[in-house]
């Protein structure tokens, strides 16, 4: 049966899922206080980059699925709350959005609706943030008005194809909820819809997130370790993966992104027993100040020096500088008296002193390479160390060959490449 539907927040997540609903034939509204989202969507046209995306609402805002407004909507049959979920400065959940949208609804939604919470939320955030507010509406919860979260798990690049592929967790505050809201979905999801509750399933999302975190934290320690041990850490991870039950994730300058880096504060806040997933944390965050002491003892001081940073973004082939380990790398580099050259192809409006591959070198003291974007596969390494004052390249990634490097003349390091003394 088709539906009336209000996303709120027409971000990265609400959008798309607000046009796949409209593709389906629902009456689907994105509620957003950004009147220039709203305005873009009106006018079938977007503000985000996503593949696919602007073609799909182009469609269904000409074919009249899909409207903005800036106001909240009476008397929908959905209203899907997708507004950002981020951290404070002392790492704790700013749920601020989520509590605000949810109060937006008190006044509009109508006898029999369902409310689904999509946004990456800390454990309870249902039970003890959403439902006192929906109390208010006067009716029974989980008979008269219907209550879930059911988070988003989509990748950047691909959130088209994922929403309808992947799985999906509904986990409603009973199990009325939990059938309905899954009907909902079906409509949009090809993959299984499993049903829990409302805790669990912020639970879930959470240790999807939190599991990489962790693995990538046991990396990069085992780096810091292979360091002062003497020891290659890729040859320790190469070999050890053989086994078939191990599966060590590679280490790297740090964690960023608005997802690993953040959602594992959530489990922290709110847990005393997350001690391993707190401590995992802060050995993600101490990479860049790693990686930063280590190109001060390669140099032998940093003021004055300068350094070229070969990718700034959080992962390889994105434009998004958001949380990047590499660009606290960059900060603490200037803080320290650097100066600072940036190679990134992806993030040209986003980094001042950023340079094409073959100029960002000169006059340089050290290359570090920090993402491994594919532009930079294949690099004639001479062209680009000719005019370096002093040939060395610190490989964060171990993504350069080094025969290839030193073939050039140019000194390569390695992070977590220790060198064992006989
Ligand atoms: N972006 C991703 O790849 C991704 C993936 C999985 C989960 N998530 C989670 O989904 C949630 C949304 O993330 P996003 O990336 O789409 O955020 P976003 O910043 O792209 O979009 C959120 C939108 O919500 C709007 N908004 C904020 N408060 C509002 C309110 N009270 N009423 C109406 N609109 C409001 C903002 O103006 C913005 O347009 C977060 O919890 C995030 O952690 C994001």
């Amino acid at each position: 049966m088709k539906k009336s539907i209000c996303v709120i927040g027409i971000g990265y997540v609400g959008l798309p899922t607000a046009a796949m609903f409209a593709s389906k034939g629902h009456k689907v509204i994105g509620y957003d206080l950004n009147q220039k989202a709203v305005d873009a969507l009106n006018k079938g046209e977007i503000i985000i980059e996503e593949p696919g995306l602007g073609e799909l609402v182009k469609q269904v805002v000409a074919d009249g699925n899909l409207v903005g407004t800036t106001e909240c909507p009476e008397g929908c049959d959905v209203y899907i709350i997708a507004v950002p979920t981020p951290i404070n400065e002392d790492k704790s959940a700013d749920m601020r959005f989520v509590e605000a949208a949810t109060r937006a609804i008190v006044p509009n939604v109508r006898k029999g609706a369902i409310v689904i919470l999509e946004s990456t939320s800390p454990p309870r955030t249902v039970q003890d943030l959403m439902l006192p507010i929906l109390k208010e509406t006067g009716f029974v919860l989980g008979e008269e008005l219907l209550v879930a979260h059911s988070p988003e798990r989509i990748l950047p690049g691909k959130v088209i194809e994922e929403l309808r592929t992947n799985s999906r967790i509904v986990g409603g505050i009973n199990e009325k909820s939990s059938l309905e809201v899954k009907k909902v979905y079906e409509s949009i999801v090809e993959g299984e819809i499993f049903i829990t509750t409302s805790t669990t399933a912020e639970m879930c999302k959470l240790m999807e997130n939190t599991f990489r975190d962790v693995n990538i934290a046991l990396a990069n320690e085992l780096a810091k370790m292979s360091e002062e041990l003497g020891v290659n850490c890729w040859d320790v991870i190469r070999m050890a993966n053989q086994h078939p039950r191990v599966n060590i994730l590679q280490p790297g300058p740090g964690v960023g992104g608005h997802c690993i880096a953040l959602d594992p504060w959530f489990l922290v806040e709110k847990s005393q027993n997350a001690k391993l997933i707190h401590q995992a944390r802060l050995n993600n965050d101490s990479m860049p100040k790693f990686v930063v002491d280590k190109i001060d003892s390669i140099l032998g001081g940093l003021k004055g020096k300068t350094v070229t940073l070969f990718g700034v973004t959080y992962k390889p082939n994105i434009d998004d500088v958001r949380e990047s380990p590499v660009m606290h790398i960059m900060d603490m580099l200037k803080e320290s008296g650097a100066n600072v050259r940036v190679c990134d192809p992806h993030a040209n409006e986003k980094v001042e002193n950023n340079f094409d591959i073959y100029s960002a070198c000169d006059g340089s003291d050290i290359a570090v390479l920090g993402v491994n974007h594919d532009q930079f596969i294949g690099v004639d390494f001479e062209k680009m160390t000719k005019n370096m004052n002093n040939k060395v390249i610190f490989d964060t990634r171990n993504f350069w060959n080094r025969e290839d490097v030193e073939k050039a003349g140019v000194e390569y390091i390695l992070l977590g490449e220790g060198k064992e003394e006989n």
